[in-house]
């Protein structure tokens, strides 16, 4: 089965019409900030977003807002996460990493920009405010403390973990952006707990079989495919599914987490096919 290429293409459309800034002394920055969001890049939390919105039956068009503001903030992530003082790599989505092109001082603004445009974005979401403000607070509880930014504390500053501690620094920084992608649309819609038990244990399940697949591919990929430095990890000393279980055990956790994020879509109502295409491109990509 393939990605839904179609959900990818309106995600990329609306993210080239976003327009951040208005007046000219910020235009640098305007220009840091599109140049890291529209270098390319999969749109696999986006594009969940709108293939959970399928599934409920609804039209993928109307979540664009809250799909772009996620995609903002995984680039801002990535903006911070290739900083010197991070994992000090000079190459992302194919091109020069922003602190590269820019300077680490635009680079971490950039970042920091794409943020806090993600909150405005967000909050321009159609929908009864309620709903929006419950979505709005489950995607900032994720990229925060107990979500990304505390996974990419628990990352940088190391140490031996057994692995069940690995597995939580993968939902943590990874996973739970993952997981936000399709929980914000289950919010939206005002859906209770047993309708959405499928989907949340599915995407949970999808974003740490993401971040193991990622730790494989820093291994056996290559820079051209991947548009980023294969051997980041080992260059740095990183705790990954590869470090810790080495590579043939790392692909077979793989292929075991794939199995249960499609079992438990299985459960799930509706057209879930979309959701399918992007479980087994994360399974088997080499990008
Ligand atoms: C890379 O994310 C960072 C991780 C969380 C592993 P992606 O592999 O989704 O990067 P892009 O968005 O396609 O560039
Ligand atoms: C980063 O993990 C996850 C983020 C929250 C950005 P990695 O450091 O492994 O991501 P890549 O390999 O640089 O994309
Ligand atoms: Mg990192
Ligand atoms: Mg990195
Ligand atoms: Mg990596």
């Amino acid at each position: 089965m393939s990605y839904p290429e179609d959900l990818r293409a309106l995600v990329d459309a609306e993210l080239e019409r976003l327009c951040f800034a208005q007046t000219a002394p910020t235009a640098g920055l305007e220009e840091a900030m599109r140049y890291s969001l529209l270098a390319g890049g999969k749109r696999v939390r986006p594009v969940l977003a709108l293939a959970t919105a399928r599934a409920l039956g609804v039209e993928p068009e109307r979540f664009l807002p809250v799909a772009c503001a996620v995609e903002l903030i995984h680039t801002y992530s990535l903006i911070h996460d290739d900083l010197p003082a991070m994992d000090d790599d000079e190459l992302r989505r194919g091109l020069p990493t922003s602190h590269v092109r820019y300077g680490e001082d635009v680079a971490i603004l950039a970042g920091d920009g794409l943020f806090a445009e993600a909150v405005r974005l967000f909050c321009e979401q159609p929908g009864e405010p309620a709903r929006v403000l419950a979505a709005l607070r489950e995607l900032s509880a994720a990229t925060g403390v107990e979500g990304m930014v505390g996974g990419q504390y628990v990352d940088v500053v190391g140490g031996r973990r057994d692995a069940e501690e690995l597995r939580a620094l993968h939902a943590l920084k990874t996973g739970s952006l993952i997981a936000a992608s399709v929980g914000v649309v289950l919010v939206l819609e005002g859906l209770g707990e047993p309708e959405t038990m499928p989907f949340r244990r599915f995407a949970s399940e999808l974003g740490v079989l993401f971040q193991i697949v990622d730790d494989i591919l820093d291994v056996t990929g290559s820079d051209e495919r991947l548009g980023k430095p294969r051997g980041s990890d080992e260059r740095h000393g990183k705790l990954t599914y590869v470090s810790h279980f080495g590579l043939e055990r790392a692909r077979q956790l793989a292929a075991e987490s794939h199995a249960k994020a499609v079992d438990t879509l299985a459960e799930a109502a509706g057209d879930t096919s979309d959701l399918w295409r992007v479980a087994d491109y994360i399974f088997t990509r080499n990008e």
